[in-house]
């Protein structure tokens, strides 16, 4: 029994193996779980993992960065354990670095902080602590963030997100001007590093996001709100012939 229980967290530890480090394929898609039913939160987790979601994006607001609050560490554990998709956690939050820790214990093994709140190369140090912690760091822009906020930073994170809604809410419209950060971005930044977008995402948004060069597609009412989250997984994907 006891063997059993030990197979069956080694498997879980490979399934929840970094995908940004490893990836088996891209585009990857990430349903962010803020546009699921909260009623049924792990069932919610598990359905998108069996739809072919390659991770599941996680949004922590603390009603001070954004205008909204969503969820803490016990809710991110009881996401990983109702599957194995990949936390990743996209932190809306003032003070990012008072939160690392006790996500990294309930099972996030990426964190994406707001290079809003961390000015003056105060986002170097929360990259390292990250680090430390065993799991990859992202930096994300708001809307009316430059590029050119980012500085050094672009070659020291694992990812960049770019946000395509004013943070806060899910189902706002995608806002097409993002694309040229994306453009930008997909240029200056290595293979290595994932470039992800945020907000707004559907059929026809992930293919203009696709091409200007994102790799991770994050995505809330287009899977969430929708009863064929396969179907959408694969289109958002572009696996099927256009
Ligand atoms: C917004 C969040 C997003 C949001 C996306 O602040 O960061 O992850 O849930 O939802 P959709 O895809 O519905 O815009
Ligand atoms: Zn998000």
């Amino acid at each position: 029994m006891a063997v059993e229980l030990a197979v069956a967290e080694l498997r879980a530890d490979e399934m929840a193996e970094n995908v940004f480090q490893h990836p088996p394929h891209l585009p990857l898609i990430a349903p962010s779980i803020l546009a699921a039913d909260f009623a049924k939160l792990g069932s919610e987790a598990a359905d998108v993992e069996k739809a072919g979601a390659d991770l599941l994006h996680v949004d922590i607001m603390d009603g001070h960065f954004v205008p909204n609050l969503t969820m803490g560490p016990d809710v991110v554990e009881g996401l990983s354990r109702s599957c194995n998709l990949m936390m990743d956690v996209h932190l809306m939050v003032s003070n990012p670095a008072e939160h690392f820790e006790s996500f990294s214990k309930a099972g996030g093994k990426h964190f994406t902080f707001h290079i809003e709140v961390a000015p003056n190369g105060a986002a170097v140090d929360l990259i390292k602590r990250i680090h430390d912690l065993g799991c990859t760091a992202g930096v994300s822009l708001k809307p009316k963030t430059p590029v050119s906020a980012l500085g050094a930073l672009m070659g020291l994170a694992d990812l960049i997100l770019v946000m395509s809604v004013e943070p806060g809410f899910t189902g706002q419209a995608f806002m097409p001007e993002m694309l040229e950060k994306v453009r930008f971005l997909r240029h200056e930044l290595g293979p290595h590093q994932r470039l992800e977008i945020d907000g707004g995402i559907g059929i026809r948004t992930a293919h203009q996001a696709l091409e200007a060069g994102a790799d991770v597609l994050v995505a809330g009412a287009a899977i969430f709100r929708n009863p064929q989250r396969c179907e959408t997984i694969k289109l958002l994907r572009g696996d099927y012939p256009k």
